[in-house]
């Protein structure tokens, strides 16, 4: 059974990108993943204080809920990470995510090891929003996980960004989007 796991970064549980990420997993539930979703904004997640302890065992020394995060993304076949543009970046609760992903990266570049603890290649997807117009608004955040997926031996398997969506629900109204975003889900299991 392939795993695709689902990460939400927005503060709105319904907004935008909540709704395409909730339509790209019905895309690959729909070819018999098993899927789930987890909303970052619920979690309890400290920032990295960069100690360097995962340099000694790949583990972080932060006990909170990132610890049980790293099982579900060891698990998943493919991740889906959606976040809002906030500043022209991601949300501070997926930077949070991101930044304790220091201890996979250490795992790679430290200590040699697969950072997800095998070598399965796991695909993800990169969706967004941002109220803003212009193709452009999303280069910044897209470096930082086009980096995250990288250090993680993801590969960038696709990305769903729709720029001039602000209010919650405007993407219900996007020509497209939903649409694609379901089909992104559906190629995933390609
Ligand atoms: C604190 C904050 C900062 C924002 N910064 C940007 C920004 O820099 N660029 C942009 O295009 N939109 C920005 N927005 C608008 C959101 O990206 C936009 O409303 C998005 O569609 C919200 O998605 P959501 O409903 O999934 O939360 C910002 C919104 C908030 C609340």
């Amino acid at each position: 059974m392939i795993r695709v796991l689902g990460l939400s970064g927005s503060p709105r549980p319904d907004g935008n990108t909540a709704r395409l990420l909730k339509r790209c997993l019905e895309g690959a539930a729909c070819r018999g993943a098993a899927i789930k979703t987890v909303d970052l904004t619920g979690l309890d997640i400290a920032a990295c204080r960069h100690c360097d302890g995962c340099f000694e065992d790949g583990r972080c020394i932060i006990e909170d809920d990132m610890q049980e995060l790293y099982e579900e993304m060891k698990q998943a076949d493919s991740i889906v990470l959606a976040t809002p543009l906030q500043f022209m970046a991601v949300t501070a609760h997926v930077k949070l995510f991101m930044d304790r992903c220091q201890a996979l990266w250490a795992r790679k570049h430290i200590l040699g090891l697969a950072p997800l603890g095998d070598e399965n290649s796991r695909r993800g997807i990169f969706i967004s929003t941002g109220g803003r117009k212009g193709a452009r608004i999303f280069d910044g955040a897209r470096l930082s996980v086009k980096a995250l997926f990288a250090s993680l031996d993801i590969q960038y398997f696709g990305e769903l960004l729709y720029p001039g969506i602000d209010a919650e629900g405007d993407i219900d109204r996007h020509p497209t989007a939903l649409t694609e975003a379901f089909d992104m889900g559906i190629r995933l299991l390609d």
